[in-house]
């Protein structure tokens, strides 16, 4: 199984996630994490990805991609993965197909999380992660909108649209209804 994750900051992508990509037995990539983990280590990488990821931007295309394709060749990667918070951008999704295209294969389904956006603000301010500040929170939102919410149409032929308000239990259990029987 080849899955994506997209929903705006805050609708649960990555705890949905983890519970997904165990069920399916599937490693669970996350870009933010990803870059989270280079900016403990304080790799180049992280040191460049600090500045977008601080003030809500996106961080560079060309950086994102290459540290996706490298963790796509990594050997767990053969079997399906669970891509959460990637793509963000047209570019990115172009990129994506090109790298399943090498390989013969494609995605198998894009999932949607649909939160209203004062649901949003309210988790992630619970949550308070370093970027979890309002106005970081409010430019996430409309970086969103503006450069991510395209996706939605160039996934159209494989999106799977998903109600993500209610439990952490009830959501999981609403993806398992939607996503193909393909494992
Ligand atoms: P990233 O880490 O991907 O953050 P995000 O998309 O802003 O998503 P969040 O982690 O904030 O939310 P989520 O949807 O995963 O929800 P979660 O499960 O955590 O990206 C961070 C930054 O990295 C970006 O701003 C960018 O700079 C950079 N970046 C990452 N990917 C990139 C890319 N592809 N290209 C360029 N730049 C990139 O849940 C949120 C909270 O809600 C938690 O407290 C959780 O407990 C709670 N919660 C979860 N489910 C529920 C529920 N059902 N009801 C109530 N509360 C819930």
């Amino acid at each position: 199984m080849r899955l994506v994750l997209v929903g705006p900051p805050g609708a649960g992508k990555g705890t949905q996630a983890e519970r997904l990509a165990e069920r399916l037995d599937i490693p669970h990539i996350s870009t933010g994490d990803l870059f989270r983990a280079n900016l403990r280590d304080e790799t180049p990488l992280g040191v460049e990805a600090k500045r977008y990821m601080d003030a809500g931007e996106l961080v560079p295309d060309t950086v994102t991609v290459g540290m996706v394709r490298d963790r796509l060749a990594q050997p767990d990667a053969a079997k399906g993965f669970l891509l959460d918070g990637f793509p963000r951008t047209v570019t990115q999704a172009e990129a994506l197909s090109g790298l399943l295209a090498e390989i013969g294969d494609e995605l198998d389904a894009v999932v949607e999380f649909v939160v209203p956006e004062d649901e949003l603000v309210q988790r992630l301010l619970g949550r308070g992660r370093s970027d979890d500040t309002e106005d970081v929170i409010r430019r996430r939102q409309q970086v969103y909108r503006e450069e991510t919410s395209p996706l939605l149409d160039f996934y159209r032929d494989r999106l799977l649209t998903v109600d993500a308000v209610g439990t952490v239990d009830e959501i999981t259990n609403r993806v398992f209804e939607v996503l193909p029987d393909r494992r």
